[in-house]
């Protein structure tokens, strides 16, 4: 079948374009650029911890948000949650100190390229988690046996300088705990705490992108500004705080980082973010030499983004735009879903916090079922649909595929596409998979020979 229909794209993880600020973004530039005190530091190299109005109007925000008292010291400016990873590696990982990279999946898989650009090919692990989050007993297990095995590699030699600025950890935990990219799913509180601890018993640090926390609404009730407690989870970050020092850790790192991202509230192309942890650690963040070098990320935009921080019109359009929208388009692939998947057999996570009516985040993950894998299930939806998703071993943690097993699911993002395309792309692959029913015997054929995967 020849395909010269519209191509309806749910692998691209963006914001629609009605989701982007451009008013809010434009009155701010001209409020910032206007005042020559404000304009002129703005333009010039800015202070490693990042444009302070900023970290002040954040660590209001945040403290409100999740009932933490708010601390600047705790917060320094990032150029988003991709770009600080680089830089918390750069600060707090060894390639021979650091043993291992733990990887909660099914993961972000843009991550992995990351560790890997940073000397850790072939030693990132895949962590299971189940409806609730990671299992903790099973990582609990891994990460003995592994101490266990690894003996002899305990006396390595750092490769870097030590530095009485850093902290490096013997083990490094990635996990998205809110409404995860791609599965969707909240960590409960109960692993979240049992997380924290297994990372101070083991002297690991968890590396936590918490850049979808403020984009949580009902499934079904009006997105209002009060979020109920399910929305406010605390953050690993708050977590290991309140459990005060940990005795891997006589300096006071901690041993969970929250990395924040304004990408998907202001638009991506700002590159501004957050960390936030002990101010050991952020002011560790703040004197890597590039930021030593050139200033925190991002300053025009962060200045920018501190003037919509502090006049609450963020918020604003967070509750009364981001989410609202989010809640919709998540309603209508939903929709689509139990009126053409579900009868076929596909099953779509509901809620993000098992046992609560809420959903965040820009992903639906399914698990599509049927007797062949999900690759192969993209590249016929694409050549006879012209319909993308991403596929389940997409997700895989790389290098550790086989410890988990992807091949039926599949991930939706629902953020990008027109609302009717989002309902046109779920009828179309509904269609698809009618057709592979009623032809069984020519797609297995074709998926044990022209596409070669099964
Ligand atoms: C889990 C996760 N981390 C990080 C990013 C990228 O964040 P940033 O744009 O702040 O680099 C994304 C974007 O999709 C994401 O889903």
């Amino acid at each position: 079948m020849t395909v010269s229909r519209k191509q309806i794209n749910f692998l691209r993880g963006w914001p629609t374009p009605g989701l982007l600020p451009t008013t809010l973004l434009s009155s701010a530039s001209q409020r910032v650029l206007a005042n020559q005190d404000e304009y002129t530091k703005m333009q010039e190299y800015g202070s490693c911890h990042g444009v302070t109005r900023l970290r002040k109007g954040l660590a209001d925000w945040v403290g409100s948000h999740y009932g933490v008292t708010p601390n600047l010291e705790r917060i320094c400016i990032t150029g988003g949650a991709s770009q600080n990873l680089v830089c918390i590696l750069q600060c707090f990982s060894d390639v021979n100190y650091t043993r291992a990279v733990w990887v909660v999946a099914p993961c972000y898989h843009l991550a992995c390229g990351i560790f890997e650009d940073n000397g850790f090919a072939g030693r990132l692990y895949a962590v299971h988690e189940d409806d609730e989050g990671i299992d903790l007993e099973t990582f609990d297990r891994q990460l003995q046996e592994f101490e266990n095995q690894d003996k002899p590699n305990r006396d390595l030699k750092p490769f870097k300088q030590p530095s009485v600025e850093r902290k490096l950890y013997r083990h490094l935990i990635y996990t998205v705990p809110t409404c995860s990219n791609p599965s969707g799913l909240t960590m409960s509180l109960s692993r979240r705490e049992g997380l924290v601890r297994l990372a101070r018993k083991y002297d690991g640090l968890v590396i936590s992108d918490d850049v979808y926390d403020f984009l949580q609404w009902p499934l079904t009730a009006p997105v209002t500004p009060d979020r109920s407690a399910e929305m406010r989870l605390p953050r690993l970050c708050d977590i290991d705080r309140s459990m005060g020092p940990s005795d891997n850790d006589s300096r006071g790192f901690g041993h969970a980082v929250s990395n924040g991202s304004f990408s998907k509230m202001s638009g991506p192309s700002v590159r501004t973010g957050w960390a936030e942890a002990s101010p050991p650690f952020i002011t560790a963040i703040a004197r890597t030499a590039a930021t030593r070098s050139a200033g925190a990320p991002s300053q025009l935009c962060a200045a920018m983004l501190a003037d919509v921080v502090e006049n609450g019109q963020l918020q604003r359009f967070v509750d009364e735009t981001v989410r609202p929208t989010l809640q919709r388009r998540h309603r209508l692939m939903m929709d689509a879903i139990d009126r053409h998947l579900s009868p076929l057999g596909v099953k779509a996570r509901t809620s993000s916090l098992n046992g609560f009516e809420t959903f965040g985040g820009y992903f639906v993950w399914l698990d599509m079922g049927g007797e062949v894998s999900t690759t192969f299930l993209a590249q016929v939806l694409k050549a006879e649909e012209n319909v993308i998703i991403g596929h389940g071993q997409m997700f895989a943690v790389h290098g550790d595929e086989k410890r988990t097993n992807f091949t039926n699911s599949a991930r939706l993002c629902f953020a990008w596409e027109a609302e009717q395309d989002i309902v046109d792309g779920i009828e179309r692959i509904g269609q698809l998979l009618v057709r592979m029913k009623q032809n069984r015997e020519h797609y297995l054929r074709l998926a044990s020979t022209s596409y070669n995967i099964h």
